[in-house]
C-alpha cells in the first residue's frame, strides 16, 4: 500500500514569550495556523527495513542531515517495512516548523500504514510537534505541549517570504531583551471579519521578531517589502527568518507574491491559503 500525508507549513500569527523554565526552554503563548503549502511525505510498504529518500525543490537544505526528524519519528513508532519519501517544499530552519511538521506527518502516516497507535510523548521530538499533530488553527502554550483549538478565523490568504538567510532558534531566544512578556488575552475573542481580526492581531506581537531582525537585517527588509506589496499585516513567524503577509483573499495574495518575486528574485515567495480543518481541509 502507498499513502501520502501533507506536512503543512506552521505559521505563528502571534508569539508571546511569557517566561523561561529552569531547563532553559521558553514559555510561549502563540496563535498557530497551518497553510495549504507544505512538504509531502509518501510511504510505501516494502519487504523489510526503513528508508527515507528526500526529494523536491528544498531537498538540498537537508543534505548531510543524519538525524532527520522523519526517521526519528518513524523509529519512535518502531516502523519497519516502509520506504518513505519526503518531497521538501519548505525552506529548512526557516520558522515554518518544517522539521516538526514533517515529524508529525510521519507519525500520522506510519499510524495509518501500520495500524500502530500514536505515541503518547510527541513533545520530545520537538516543541512544535504537538501543535503540528493537530495541524488546525490552535493556541499553543507552555513550551508547546498545551494545544487548544482557537475561535474560527475569518477567511484569509497569506504570502510567505524567506530571504534565504538561516536563523538559529536558540540564538534568537538567547538575544531576547525580556522573557516575561504579557500573554495573549484569555479567552480569545470571536473575530467578526478579516478587518476586525487584523486590527486585533496588530495589537499583539512576535516577541522574537526584534532580536531576529537585529541578527538578520534582511528580515526587516522582507517585512517592509510585504507592507509595500499591500499586506494588511506583515510579521515574522517563529524565530524567523520567514515572514508572512496577510491578505483578504488568494487573488490579492497571488498578485503580491508576483510583485515580490519580481522585486527580489532570490527570495523564496509562496502565496497560500490556510488549513481550517486539518491536513485534508482547506479554508
Ligand atoms: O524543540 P525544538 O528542537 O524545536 O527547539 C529548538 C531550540 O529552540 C531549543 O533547543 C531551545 O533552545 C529553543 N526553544 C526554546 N523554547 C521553546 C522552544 C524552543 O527555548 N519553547
Amino acid at each position: 500500500m502507498t499513502d501520502a500525508e501533507l506536512a503543512p507549513a506552521k505559521v505563528n500569527l502571534a508569539l508571546h514569550v511569557t517566561g523561561q523554565r529552569s531547563d532553559g526552554y521558553h514559555l510561549l503563548d502563540s496563535l498557530v495556523v497551518f497553510t495549504q503549502a507544505g512538504d509531502i511525505l509518501r510511504g510505501q510498504e516494502v519487504q523489510s527495513g526503513l528508508t527515507l529518500r528526500v526529494a523536491g525543490p528544498e531537498a538540498a537544505g537537508l543534505a548531510g542531515d543524519n538525524d532527520n526528524l522523519v526517521l526519528r519519528a518513524a523509529h519512535v513508532m518502531q516502523a519497519e517495512g516502509l520506504a518513505l519519501e519526503l518531497e521538501k517544499h519548505l525552506p529548512v530552519a526557516s520558522g515554518l516548523g518544517g522539521g516538526s511538521s514533517d515529524a508529525a506527518a510521519a507519525l500520522r502516516l506510519v499510524a495509518r500504514l501500520t495500524g500502530r497507535a500514536l505515541p503518547e510523548d510527541v513533545l520530545s521530538l520537538g516543541a512544535d510537534v504537538p501543535v503540528c499533530m493537530a495541524a488546525t488553527p490552535c493556541r499553543m502554550r507552555g513550551i508547546g505541549e498545551r494545544v487548544t483549538p482557537m475561535p474560527a478565523l475569518p477567511h484569509m490568504a497569506m504570502v510567505l517570504v524567506n530571504p534565504r538567510v538561516g536563523v538559529s532558534t536558540p540564538t534568537v531566544f538567547a538575544a531576547l531583551a525580556r522573557k516575561d512578556n504579557p500573554p495573549l488575552p484569555d479567552p480569545l475573542p470571536d473575530w467578526a471579519d478579516f478587518a476586525q481580526f487584523i486590527l486585533w492581531l496588530g495589537k499583539h506581537r512576535n516577541d522574537l521578531q526584534a532580536p531576529a531582525c537585529a541578527a538578520v537585517p534582511d528580515i526587516a527588509q522582507v517585512l517592509s517589502a510585504l507592507d509595500n506589496a499591500g499586506a494588511a499585516l506583515a510579521r515574522m513567524s517563529g524565530s524567523g527568518a520567514t515572514c508572512f503577509g496577510l491578505f483578504p483573499d488568494m487573488e490579492r495574495a497571488e498578485r503580491a507574491a508576483q510583485t515580490l518575486r519580481r522585486v527580489e528574485p532570490q527570495w523564496w515567495v509562496q502565496a497560500t491559503g490556510l488549513l481550517q480543518g486539518g491536513p485534508d481541509g482547506t479554508a
